[in-house]
């Protein structure tokens, strides 16, 4: 409560629910997102494209200016890639590590300056299990998030001691629109779909919601 927070990706899937979490426990909260439309209401709604730094040298601006402060920073927004090293291009690498690592990087660099004003200030990044298991054909997909995942204990290791926290969730195969339009790539959707939920632990994909219990502990 009385916190403000930031949630790249928040108009869908994880970052949505993340958004509804953070709101539930009493934060103020802005959903930066390339399609901002999906924010529900009483949350501050803002364009923004992470791989473009000028929007996103806006965007906190915007948060900071309507919200008054920022205290939480929550780098969630992703995009995903199917295939091995055969099947994907330059162009695929670029595209892919510039939304879910650099963009990571943009935000948090341009959220900084006002987390070291913050009492409690959290920076929370999206990760997967796929930075630490060997999933097939998530080659690029694995390698933007084992990124993550060094970037997460660069973060920390340079920020704790100005008080502020970095940490990142890894979670298993969440339930979302991003894992449909994936699914659909595949000849047998079903099928994959079934093995998706087979490989799980608990016998199905996460929910939303399940993840964003998570990041709001960490935040
Ligand atoms: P989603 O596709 O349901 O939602 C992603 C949101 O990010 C959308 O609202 C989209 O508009 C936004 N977005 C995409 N590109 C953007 C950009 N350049 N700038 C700003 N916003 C942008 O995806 P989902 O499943 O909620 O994934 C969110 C995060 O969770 C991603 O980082 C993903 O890699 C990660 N993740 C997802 C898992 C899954 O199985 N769904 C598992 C583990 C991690």
């Amino acid at each position: 409560a009385g916190l403000v927070a930031a949630v790249t990706g928040g108009g869908a899937g994880i970052g949505l629910a993340v958004v509804e979490e953070l709101v539930a426990r009493g934060a103020r909260v802005a959903a930066l997102d390339v399609d901002p439309s999906g924010a529900p209401e009483g949350v501050l709604g803002v364009p923004c494209d992470v791989r473009d730094r000028a929007s996103v040298d806006a965007a906190v601006a915007t948060v900071v200016r309507e919200l008054g402060q920022l205290d939480i920073v929550v780098n969630n927004a992703g995009i995903s890639a199917v295939g091995s090293v055969e099947d994907l291009s330059d162009e695929d690498w670029s595209r892919v590590l510039d939304v879910n690592v650099v963009g990571m990087a943009r935000v948090s660099a341009a959220a900084l300056p006002h987390l070291r004003r913050s009492e409690a200030a959290a920076i929370v990044n999206t990760c997967s299990i796929a930075a630490q298991v060997g999933l097939p054909q998530r080659a690029l997909y694995a390698a933007s998030k084992g990124a993550v995942l060094a970037l997460t204990f660069a973060m920390a290791t340079d920020h704790v001691a100005e008080g502020i926290r970095v940490n990142c969730v890894s979670p298993g195969t969440v339930h979302t629109g991003f894992v449909d339009r994936m699914l659909a790539t595949f000849p047998d959707p079903a099928k994959e779909k079934a093995a998706m939920d087979a490989r799980q632990a608990i016998g199905r994909m996460v929910t939303p919601e399940e993840v964003a219990v998570a990041v709001a502990y960490l935040a």
